[in-house]
């Protein structure tokens, strides 16, 4: 390529990055904030990949497909996909939910969702929206989500307590919540199921079902929140931690 014309593709590409980035923002007004909650008393994973593993190697497990039928995801539903990083399961939710449903690719880290955003444009997927949030608030749009998913995150969240209260309003009545991660310790980027059920518990959602599954795929774990109303107040969620099988 001769070098004007380098010159001209590297302008519009940091143009196109730079209205991605103004795109992307807090779809809601903040919840309640951190300083509310208890902190977990257990080690919390670092933010190191936007993905869990080679994509070829999921789709051979079955992966997306095992756990949107295990969450009776439908054509037609808004499905958040909470912590999307690269958005292996945002490009595979919004084939799902078709033109009637969407997907909100939901992330803390503003860098992945402008790659993802690039990739829905070039894969012409137009019913995903992006959805900024913190680390104890994920910002989204009220009674706005039929399902979320939370897959190979959840020890990432710095605040689980206020981020799973503050994730209730979102959340429309009936909607199931599902999680997903391997049985070992937060600080080795999996959740021991033990502590995952207490954690939830302590916020109010209750457990449907879990299931293994494929390979290293880990754990599916289906949740129903609590009732907006019915939310415990911040100051009475007790931290889970120091328990046989906590780690
Ligand atoms: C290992 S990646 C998994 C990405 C994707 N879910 C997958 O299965 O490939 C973890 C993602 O969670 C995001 N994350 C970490 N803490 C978060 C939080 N509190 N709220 C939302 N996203 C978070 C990270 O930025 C990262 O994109």
């Amino acid at each position: 390529m001769m070098a004007w014309a380098r010159a001209v593709a590297l302008v519009v590409a940091l143009v196109a990055s730079r209205a991605y980035a103004t795109d992307i923002e807090y779809l809601a007004p903040p919840g309640v904030p951190a300083k509310e909650f208890p902190s977990p008393r257990r080690p919390v994973a670092e933010i190191v990949s936007p993905s869990r593993s080679d994509e070829q190697h999921r789709d051979a497990l079955n992966e997306a497909s095992e756990i949107a039928r295990l969450l009776e995801l439908k054509p037609g539903m808004t499905v958040g996909d909470i912590g999307a990083g690269s958005g292996y399961h945002t490009v595979r939710l919004s084939k799902l939910v078709g033109p009637t449903g969407s997907v909100i690719a939901e992330d803390v880290t503003k860098d992945y969702l402008v790659e993802l955003a690039r990739r829905t444009q070039r894969q012409k997927l137009t019913n995903v929206k992006f959805a900024l949030g913190d680390a104890h608030d994920p910002r989204l749009p009220a009674s706005s989500l039929d399902a979320a998913i939370l897959v190979h995150m959840y020890h990432e969240i710095a605040q689980p307590f206020a981020f799973l209260y503050n994730l209730v309003p979102a959340l429309k009545r009936g909607a199931r919540v599902g999680i997903v991660d391997l049985e070992r310790p937060t600080s080795e980027h999996g959740t021991p199921i033990e502590l995952l059920r207490c954690e939830l518990t302590a916020v109010g959602y209750r457990e449907i079902a879990t299931h293994q599954l494929a390979g290293d795929g880990g754990y599916l774990a289906m949740f129903s929140p609590p009732q907006q109303a019915e939310r415990k107040s911040p100051q009475d969620i007790v931290a889970c931690g120091n328990r046989a099988g906590i780690r």
